[in-house]
C-alpha cells in the first residue's frame, strides 16, 4: 500500500504520558468511543505504551478489510496458550497458507451443505427448550452455549456431546475464560505461573488427546464409505492442497479447535442478547411469538420456513447490530500505511469497533434502541457498506456466517415456539471486550408454552 508524502498524523486525544487514554477508557469505554467520534473517522491515541487507531468511518473500514486487506495482518491477541493450539487453524494463519486453507474449507460452508444441518439445529433447540423448561430457571449464556456446542460437536466431528461431554466442555470453558475481557491470562506474559493458566493448559492437553483419538478412530474405520459422516473431520482427512500436501495431524487438531473456538460462543452470545433485548421490549417479543405460531406447523422451524419468518430475521439482524458478538476486529499494518489520508505507523493496533459503528446516529435512527422493524424496507440497501459488519468483511470475513445466520434463526424461532424465556435482569450491560458478553450472568425463568 503506497503512502503519499502528505499523509497527515492521526488526530486524537493526547492522553497522559505512558498510560495515554487508558484511564478514560477504563472509566467508561462507551463514552470514550463516543468522544473519539469528535476527532473524525480515523482516530489515533495511546494506551499503556501502545499506539492505537480506531476506525469509525465505513469507507476506511472497507479499506482495512477489503481494498487494502493485504497491507494488514491479524495481531497476536488470543493469549499464548490459545495461539499454541490454533496456530495452524484458519483464524490465525496468514498469506498463502491461509488462502489454501480457506479454499480447502469452503465446501463445508456451501449453502446446500449448511442447510443440510438445519434439521439437526432445530432438533437440538427443541431438546434444549424442553430441558430449560424442566429446570425452570437457567443461566442463559451457559444454556445457549451448551446448545451451540452440541450443534457444533455434531457438525464438526459427529460427536454426541453427552458421550464426551467433560473433555469438550472443559476445553470450551477454558477458551471462553481466556477470551473474556480483562482476563489476567491474556494480559500477563506466558511465563507467569497463574493457576488458571495451568488449568487451561490441562484442559487443552486433554482435548488435544481426545481429538487425536477421534482422528485415529475415524482413520481406522476406513474413511470414505456411505456411513462416513458428512462433517468437517471427514473434509480435513480427505483434503489435499494444490502443492500435493495434506493437512498434518497438528493442522487437523488446530482447525477443529479453531472452529469450536470461533463458532460456539459467538452464536450463543447472539441468542443470549436476543432474549435480553426481547425482554426489554414486550411488543417485539409478542410479535415474534405471533409470527412463529402462525408460520410453524409443528414444534420446530425448518429451512423451508425461513422465507416466511421475516420478523425473526429482523430480530436476528437487529441483535447482531446492537450486540455484535465479536465486539471489535483488530488489525496491524505490516508496514507504515496511509489510511483515509492519515499516516498509520507499522505496529499500531488498528481497532474496528463494530459496536460503535453499528450504533452511529449518522447511519441508524435511535441507534441505541432495539427496533427490529428498522430492517423492513430499504435500510440494508441505503446503508454505506461496512456501517453494519457483524461478520467482518473482505477475504477474511466469517467463514461460518451462513451457518451462524441459519442457526440463529432456526434456534430462536424453535425456542420461542416451545417456551417462554423471561430474563430477570434485562438491564444487563455489555462488557466491552471481545467477545461482547453480558457484564453479569443473565438469569431467566423458563416455562412451557
Ligand atoms: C453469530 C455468530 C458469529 C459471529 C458474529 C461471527 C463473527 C466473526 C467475525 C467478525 C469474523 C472476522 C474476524 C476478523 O476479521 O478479525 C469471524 C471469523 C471467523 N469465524 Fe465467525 N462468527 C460467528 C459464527 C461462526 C461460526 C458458527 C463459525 C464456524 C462454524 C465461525 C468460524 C469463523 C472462522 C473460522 C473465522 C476466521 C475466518 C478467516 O480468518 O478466514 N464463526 N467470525
Amino acid at each position: 500500500m503506497s503512502e503519499s508524502a502528505d499523509a497527515r498524523p492521526l488526530p486524537g486525544p493526547d492522553g497522559l504520558p505512558f498510560v495515554g487514554s487508558f484511564l478514560e477508557f477504563r472509566r467508561d469505554p462507551f463514552a470514550f468511543y463516543d468522544d473519539l467520534r469528535e476527532y473524525g473517522g480515523v482516530v489515533g491515541y495511546r494506551m499503556m505504551g501502545y499506539d492505537m487507531c480506531s476506525v469509525l468511518d465505513p469507507d476506511a473500514i472497507e479499506d482495512v478489510l477489503l481494498n487494502e486487506a493485504d497491507a494488514f495482518q491479524k495481531p497476536a491477541l488470543l493469549g499464548e496458550s490459545l495461539d499454541d493450539y490454533m496456530a495452524e487453524g484458519v483464524l490465525l494463519t496468514e498469506g498463502e497458507q491461509w488462502r489454501a486453507q480457506r479454499t480447502m474449507l469452503q465446501p463445508m460452508f456451501y449453502r446446500e451443505r449448511v442447510e443440510g444441518y438445519g434439521d439437526l439445529m432445530a432438533d437440538y433447540a427443541v431438546e434444549a427448550a424442553a430441558e430449560w423448561a424442566s429446570d425452570g430457571e437457567v443461566d442463559v449464556q451457559s444454556a445457549t452455549s451448551d446448545l451451540t456446542l452440541r450443534i457444533l460437536a455434531r457438525t464438526l466431528f459427529d460427536v454426541d456431546l453427552d458421550e464426551r461431554a467433560a473433555v469438550v466442555r472443559e476445553f470450551a470453558d477454558a477458551v471462553s475464560e481466556i477470551g473474556r475481557a480483562g482476563s489476567l491470562e491474556s494480559q500477563l506474559p506466558g511465563w507467569v505461573p497463574l493457576p488458571s493458566r495451568r488449568r487451561h493448559r490441562r484442559a487443552f492437553e486433554n482435548f488435544d488427546d481426545a481429538l487425536r483419538n477421534l482422528v485415529d478412530e475415524r482413520r481406522a474405520s476406513g474413511g470414505s464409505g456411505d456411513d462416513t459422516p458428512d462433517d468437517l473431520l471427514t473434509l480435513l482427512l480427505d483434503a489435499d492442497y494444490p502443492d500435493g500436501s495434506t493437512p498434518s495431524e497438528t493442522e487437523i487438531r488446530d482447525q477443529l479447535m479453531t472452529f469450536l473456538f470461533a463458532g460456539h460462543e459467538t452464536t450463543a452470545l447472539a441468542l443470549t442478547w436476543a432474549f435480553v433485548l426481547l425482554e426489554r421490549r414486550p411488543e417485539t417479543y409478542d410479535r415474534l411469538r405471533q409470527e412463529v405460531d402462525d408460520v410453524l406447523d409443528d414444534d420446530r422451524a425448518a429451512v423451508a420456513d425461513l422465507p416466511d419468518l421475516t420478523y425473526t430475521d429482523w430480530v436476528a439482524r437487529e441483535v447482531l447490530r446492537l450486540r455484535p458478538p465479536a465486539g471489535a476486529l483488530f488489525r496491524e499494518p505490516r508496514e507504515d500505511v496511509e489510511l483515509a489520508g492519515y499516516h498509520v505507523p507499522e505496529g499500531t493496533m488498528v481497532v474496528l469497533p463494530q459496536f460503535a459503528v453499528q450504533t452511529d446516529p449518522r447511519f441508524f435512527e435511535a441507534p441505541e434502541e432495539f427496533r427490529p422493524e428498522r430492517w423492513a424496507g430499504d435500510l440494508e440497501d441505503d446503508l454505506p457498506d461496512y456501517a453494519y459488519f457483524p461478520f467482518g468483511g473482505g477475504p477474511r470475513h466469517c467463514i461460518g456466517m451462513r451457518f451462524a445466520a441459519l442457526e440463529l434463526r432456526l434456534a430462536l424461532a424453535t425456542i420461542v415456539r416451545n417456551v417462554d424465556v423471561s430474563v430477570r435482569n434485562p438491564d444487563v450491560d455489555p462488557d466491552l471486550g471481545t467477545p461482547f458478553a453480558p457484564a453479569e450472568d443473565v438469569r431467566a425463568d423458563v416455562t412451557e408454552r
